[in-house]
């Protein structure tokens, strides 16, 4: 298994997020133990592993949700370790969550056009606030807004209060989010679960443009054939620590990793 830090076009990237060493332990017992990878610009990156093993704390902790026992978080060669998860948004890297989380009390709408002028601090509170400011941005960002709604099937639920969608739809509309944010680096935690087969396909499309607009983006995925369709090359995590790295082809042939996962996912 070898790690490679280059996407499919083969040349070499330089590194845009680099995890060395991250820790990080609930009550004494290791969630994250001495996980370290670095991830090009313009690489799309799979983050697997078993129910359990780890993978939505690193990217709690590479996003700014949680803080780390030790170890470093490195964006652009910039330390952002333990740095807020709205300071780390400011910096370009955004993120879904594994539930995916919306502003309820704004509309479908307005929850694109926050991401779309200020790359959020999650609080609704500020969010309301800020949509005196949204209405005068709104001419200079309307036109982005409807073409991701019409791309997500959003649409017909423009002016809808987003805590009314359904949990694939409030799934989309996070994606949206992403979409509207203009971040460069994106974290995606199981961005197609419970998505149905042909709003997975289109979301597969948005993540291969967002690639070629040069962003990076770390997925994590159940779902081993929308990996194989989407990822240039896969992270394998069990009890926390990385046990496998390299293509999808050269880790499902791993007798680690078959143990460990693909042994009891088949
Ligand atoms: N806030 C928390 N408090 C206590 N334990 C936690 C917390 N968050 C995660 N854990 C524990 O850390 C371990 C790793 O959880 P994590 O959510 O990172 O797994 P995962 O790989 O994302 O799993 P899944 O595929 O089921 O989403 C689990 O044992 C989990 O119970
Ligand atoms: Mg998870």
């Amino acid at each position: 298994m070898t790690f490679v830090g280059e996407h499919q076009t083969g040349k070499p990237q330089s590194t845009v997020l680099a995890v060395e060493d991250l820790s990080r332990s609930f009550g004494g017992v290791p969630a994250v133990d001495g996980v370290s990878f670095r991830i090009s610009g313009g690489e799309i990156v799979g983050l697997i592993g078993p129910n359990g093993s780890g993978k939505s704390t690193t990217v709690n902790l590479v996003s700014g949700s949680l803080r780390c026992d030790s170890g470093r978080i490195l964006l652009r060669g910039s330390d952002i370790s333990n740095r807020s998860a709205y300071q780390v948004a400011r910096l370009g890297l955004t993120r879904t969550f594994q539930i995916p989380r919306v502003w309820g009390r704004l509309t479908v709408a307005e929850n694109l056009l926050v991401a779309g002028t200020d790359v959020s601090d999650e609080s609704a509170t500020r969010a309301l606030t800020r949509r005196r400011k949204l209405r005068q941005q709104r001419g200079e960002l309307e036109e982005r807004l409807f073409d991701i709604l019409a791309t997500l099937n959003l649409t017909p639920l423009a002016n809808q209060q987003a805590e009314v969608l359904s949990g694939g739809q409030k799934r989309l509309l996070e994606f949206g989010r992403i979409m509207m944010s203009g971040a460069s680096v994106l974290v995606l935690d199981e961005p197609f679960a419970g998505v149905n087969p042909v709003m997975c396909r289109a979301l597969q499309d948005i993540i291969e443009a967002l690639r070629a607009d040069g962003c990076l983006v770390l997925l994590i995925e159940h779902n081993l054939q929308a990996v194989e369709e989407t990822c240039d090359r896969v992270i394998v995590m069990a009890t926390g620590k990385i046990i496998a790295q390299g293509s999808l082809a050269e880790v499902r042939a791993s007798e680690k990793v078959i143990s460990a996962y693909l042994g009891q996912a088949s």
